[in-house]
């Protein structure tokens, strides 16, 4: 039923999927999103619900996702058809795939705009802008560039046409390259930035901020730390969408799902967990606050660069990496929707991926705006871009993640599974899968939603 390649391409070996989809799981959600999340929740507590989301539900999942877009080889709108055809369900399986694609849209049109945070960092910290910053400085530098519309709108458009050029040529042409010498420059750079902190910063404090789960920091509510921190695990691991997905469908047919989902979702967590040691010291030696929102890393990062010996050099070099991981990760949010443009409407890749990448800038225009000028414009209290970013990670991509593990635990047959994910149903490794695909993970997520609503 299958075929065993894709029309978009393939990726040249395993590794390369490894490189990609890691590429996607890492970026502005480990460096970014993780420290600031972890500090509005307390951290320690949080973290531990994090680590505990990754695992039962997240690590399931990505193999779900994996495989059913290696046994479709299409964007997951039709591979979604073409699998319910194949099981005899109702066709509407696909709008699991239209939900993904409208997630892609709003995560990458406030993606794009802190994207754009982070060029605009890169410059600074190459001009030396940050040398001696101490934690007021930092702080207005990063409210003058929220408060600048143009020059955010600058930097998104940047960061999309990046994004455009990469997708319109072709993922794994373009990636494949990139991703191949970025990760390992990152955990460098990550790694030399916690030694960094071990130095300068509080690193106990840091430590114990992390790893010491003191239940009562979840807050009044902590249904919706509960909530965030499973939103996270979504986000970060780039589930629930189907970038994981048609990533799986450019895989080849012999390799091992489970080893590989593993890998991915290992260096995902490691790349969280050293942005949290490296940035926690450094908060709490400078007396700011955790939870002070999405400009953390903005407002703490400079202060160890403006302060480190070579503070520029590495400044700039750490911005640019993050860049690139944040590009990588882009790239991943336009696939699916440019996929099914080709296969659907008939639309070269580099027509599609010009369309797909207008209506994203449009929405970002919007997400930018947000930050100043229509600041008072909120819905559920939230403005445009925390608006994006809170429903897509705790509510969209979540939903996405639960649709994609009962279709892979529930409606394929159990035979297909064992045949793609290449394991004996007999197997330890296949039925702990089963278990955690079939029951663990979509109760975790339902009892999650249900408890954050106040029903449980
Ligand atoms: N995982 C990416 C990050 O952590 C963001 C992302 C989410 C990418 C969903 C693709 C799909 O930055």
């Amino acid at each position: 039923m299958s075929s065993t390649t894709s029309i978009h391409g393939m990726w040249s070996s395993r590794l390369a999927f490894i490189l990609a989809a890691t590429g996607s799981a890492v970026g502005l959600g480990n460096v970014w999103r993780f420290p600031y999340t972890a500090g509005e929740y307390g951290g320690g507590a949080f973290v531990l619900v994090y680590l505990a989301c990754v695992a039962a539900i997240g690590l399931p999942i990505m193999m779900a996702e994996v495989m059913i877009g290696r046994r479709g080889r299409q964007s997951p709108i039709n591979t979604m058809r073409a699998l319910a055809r194949d099981e005899g369900v109702s066709p509407l399986w696909q709008l699991l795939g239209w939900m993904g694609i409208l997630a892609g849209f709003l995560i990458l049109s406030f993606y794009s705009v802190i994207a754009g945070w982070t060029l605009a960092y890169v410059v600074r910290a190459g001009a030396g802008t940050f040398s001696g910053a101490d934690a007021a400085a930092a702080e207005a530098l990063f409210s003058a560039l929220v408060a600048d519309p143009e020059r955010l709108l600058a930097w998104h458009t940047i960061f999309m046409v990046m994004t455009v050029l990469v997708v319109a040529r072709g993922v794994a042409s373009g990636l494949e390259r990139a991703v191949r010498w970025l990760m390992p420059a990152l955990f460098v750079l990550l790694a030399l930035m916690v030694f960094y902190a071990a130095q300068a910063g509080d690193f106990a404090a840091g430590l114990e901020y992390m790893f010491y789960p003191d239940f009562a920091e979840l807050g009044a509510h902590p249904g919706e730390a509960v909530l965030s921190a499973m939103g996270q695990a979504f986000f970060s691991l780039s589930l629930g969408m189907g970038a994981i997905m048609i990533y799986g469908s450019y895989l080849n047919s012999r390799a091992s799902i489970g080893q590989n989902a593993i890998i991915i979702a290992g260096m995902d967590t490691l790349v969280a967990l050293l942005a949290g040691m490296a940035i926690f010291p450094i908060v709490l030696a400078n007396g700011l606050e955790p939870g002070s929102g999405p400009g953390l890393i903005f407002q703490t990062l400079p202060i160890a660069f403006g302060q480190m010996p070579g503070g520029a050099l590495f400044g700039t070099v750490f911005f640019v990496l993050l860049v690139f991981a944040a590009w990588t990760s882009a790239i991943s949010l336009l696939e699916p929707m440019v996929a099914w443009l080709v296969e659907n409407r008939g639309f070269s890749r580099p027509r599609a991926a010009a369309l797909g990448g207008v209506v994203v800038w449009l929405l970002g225009i919007a997400c930018l705006l947000s930050l100043n000028v229509w600041s008072d414009i909120t819905v559920f209290g939230k403005g445009f871009l925390d608006l994006f970013d809170y429903v897509t990670a705790n509510v969209l991509l979540p939903l996405g993640g639960v649709f994609i593990a009962i279709f892979a635990g529930w409606i394929m047959r159990r035979a297909s599974s064992e045949d793609e994910l290449g394991l004996r149903g007999s197997s330890l490794a296949f039925r702990a899968w089963w278990v955690l695909v079939r029951f663990v993970a979509p109760a975790c997520v339902v009892l999650v939603f249900l408890h954050a609503i106040g029903l449980i």
